[in-house]
């Protein structure tokens, strides 16, 4: 089936690793022009160049800096169509290990993630006609880990404003729908494997971390899998699909939602 995405447009915040470089290269296969966004330029380069892609260093917490990559995207290619507001890390810490600044640094991170890009992307989504944006959110929205308490209820919220703005937006044809994740095998795990010095091999620990967490399919996901149900959402073939999530987490929630 043919998605619909080719010659149109997409910012995707935290292009550099993971889901997001998953959903860069995505689109890039599907025809799509894609301008993508994370703070180390030497990551940046790392995916290379495309005639089709625009990359620059940006934080997505400075709007002014995500206002400018926008507008830069957007007169690469001659206007958005659709945002992926993906970027982003969870913080694994207890209650009792949270300090106010973690607090306040974690909803700064999850909010301004999506508020930013979308203030920044609204004026050219409003004039595309397939607008569509992802917010890239977790099963923890719905099913809080007290382990990740501060990451959980931020995620709560994000899931929350997404359904808000899916009506906020509805009158200007700009579809809002998330992605959930469970556990997916990106550079935050192989970064927590590292820290964790458990000597096990990087395949040993993961399968132990799924059996651990209850994942039914019994093992992390890959971040093209992530991609492909972001490419749907994103696709003007889901132009009835507004203020929903998709699950991507091989059964670990366990919620009917
Ligand atoms: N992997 C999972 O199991 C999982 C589960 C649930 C939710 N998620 C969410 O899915 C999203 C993608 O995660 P991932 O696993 O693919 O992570 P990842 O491999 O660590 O990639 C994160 C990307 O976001 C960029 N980034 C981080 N903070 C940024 C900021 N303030 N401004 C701009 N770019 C920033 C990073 O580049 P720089 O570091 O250079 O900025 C990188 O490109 C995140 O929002 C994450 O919380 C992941």
């Amino acid at each position: 089936m043919d998605l619909g995405l080719a010659d149109r447009t997409y910012l995707v915040t935290g292009g550099s690793s993971g889901v997001g470089l998953a959903t860069v290269r995505a689109l890039l296969d599907e025809g799509a022009n894609v301008a993508t966004c994370g703070r180390d330029a030497d990551r940046l380069k790392s995916i290379g160049t495309h005639e089709r892609l625009f990359t620059a260093p940006c934080d997505v917490r400075d709007a002014a800096a995500v206002r400018e990559f926008t507008g830069a995207a957007a007169h690469a290619f001659g206007g958005v169509d659709g945002l992926v507001n993906n970027a982003g890390q969870s913080r694994m810490k207890r209650f009792d290990e949270t300090t106010e600044d973690d607090w306040r640094d974690e909803l700064e991170l999850k909010f301004a993630g999506v508020l930013n890009p979308l203030h920044a992307a609204r004026p050219h989504l409003r004039a595309s006609t397939a607008a569509s944006v992802v917010n890239v959110n977790a099963v923890l929205a719905k099913q809080p880990e007290p382990r990740l308490i501060t990451t959980s209820a931020a995620r709560a919220g994000i899931l929350n404003l997404s359904a808000s703005l899916a009506r906020e937006l509805a009158p200007d044809a700009i579809r809002v729908n998330s992605v959930c994740l469970g556990l997916v095998d990106t550079g935050q795990w192989t970064r927590r494997h590292a820290a964790a010095g458990s000597g096990l091999p990087y395949e040993e620990w993961q399968a132990e971390l799924a059996a651990d967490r209850g994942v039914a399919l019994g093992r992390l996901g890959r971040a093209e899998e992530v991609a492909y149900a972001i490419l749907a959402l994103l696709s003007p073939r889901a132009s009835y699909i507004t203020g929903t999530s998709i699950d991507v987490c091989g059964g670990v929630g366990r919620g009917i939602l």
